[in-house]
């Protein structure tokens, strides 16, 4: 097959692997680094060029968009869509999850489970929404956070107050969520493949810290999820749109709860933890679901 990476850095370790297991398999694939794409949108015969040339048709897309190129990224990936190629995770699903609060509606609006949330742009009454969540200790999140910064723990009503009133201070949205305590700094990474958990790893805060991120000096090891966790992750993923995605999880006294649905997770954390050849497992999906022109939410929002 002849497949296409959109990512702006070839070098890092998913995007090697990814090309590694794609030639192994006996396909080619190119990478063009998104932002140097450019297009025009036309009623008909759309173009979309990349260093003076036309792209050609490929087979199937993989898109690796980072969180900074979200909005430009996504508007090359539908145009690829538009003119019929098909993409490992789609458009409006990317969009989707790239939105935490969206996400967050609507994982709950399906009952899965998730962490007391509560959210408001006005810079009045703070207590009050610190109180919807359980009141403190509360964590705090910036919305555009990634890699556990910008995410603080409140343990007081003082110290939350706080924290949420300098927020705001500086203009940024942030959302409030209940502490999940007895998820003891550790959180669950499910990486799913067409609607299948093919990997999955805890990870867990160094001495001190809540926060499980491995950019944060977290630790990973395999773990074997219970089929509760199972069935949430699949689902996540499911009503998210992703055909591949990281779900991370909390483990809680009244089961899993589901932090963030990633629809571009990285290999190496997983790989490295449980030993799985995640990237051949990708290809693999890749080969037997692509199907050009029938990308379901060609041309939606
Ligand atoms: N409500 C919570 N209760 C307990 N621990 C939490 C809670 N929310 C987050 N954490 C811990 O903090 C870590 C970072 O939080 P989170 O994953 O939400 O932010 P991020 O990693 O910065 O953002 P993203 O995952 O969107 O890139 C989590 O992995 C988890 O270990
Ligand atoms: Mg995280």
């Amino acid at each position: 097959m002849k497949l296409l990476m959109m990512a702006r850095n070839p070098l890092l370790y998913s995007h090697q692997r990814l090309v590694e297991a794609a030639l192994a398999r006996g396909h080619t694939i190119d990478i063009i680094d998104t932002l140097q794409v450019y297009m025009n949108i036309a009623t008909h015969n759309p173009q979309i060029k990349y260093k003076g040339q036309n792209l050609e048709f490929y087979d199937a897309i993989i898109p690796r968009i980072g969180a900074s190129v979200t909005m430009y990224g996504l508007a090359v990936l539908r145009q690829l869509e538009m003119m019929g190629m098909w993409t490992l995770n789609e458009s409006v699903a990317i969009g989707r999850s790239r939105d935490k609060l969206r996400s967050l509606q609507l994982l709950a609006r399906r009952g899965i489970g998730l962490p007391i949330t509560a959210f408001s742009h006005s810079t009045l009454y703070t207590d009050d929404m610190i109180k919807m969540v359980g009141g403190a200790p509360v964590v705090i999140k910036l919305l555009e956070g990634t890699q556990g910064l910008g995410v603080v723990l409140g343990e007081t009503l003082a110290a939350a107050r706080s924290v949420i009133d300098a927020f705001r201070e500086v203009n940024v949205n942030i959302l409030v969520q209940e502490y999940i305590k007895e998820a003891d700094a550790t959180d669950i990474r499910c990486l799913i493949v067409g609607g299948k958990v093919v990997a999955s790893m805890k990870r867990k805060g160094p001495p001190g810290d809540f926060r499980s991120n491995l950019h944060r000096g977290g630790t990973a090891n395999k773990e074997k999820i219970t089929p509760e966790e199972r069935s949430v992750a699949v689902r996540s993923a499911h009503i998210m749109g992703l055909n591949v995605c990281g779900v991370d999880m909390l483990r809680t006294s009244h089961g899993p709860v589901v932090m963030e649905v990633n629809s571009s997770p990285g290999l190496e954390g997983i790989e490295k933890a449980t030993g799985i050849d995640v990237a051949t497992k990708i290809i693999e999906y890749i080969e037997t679901h692509a199907t050009p022109y029938q990308t379901k939410t060609r041309g939606k929002g």
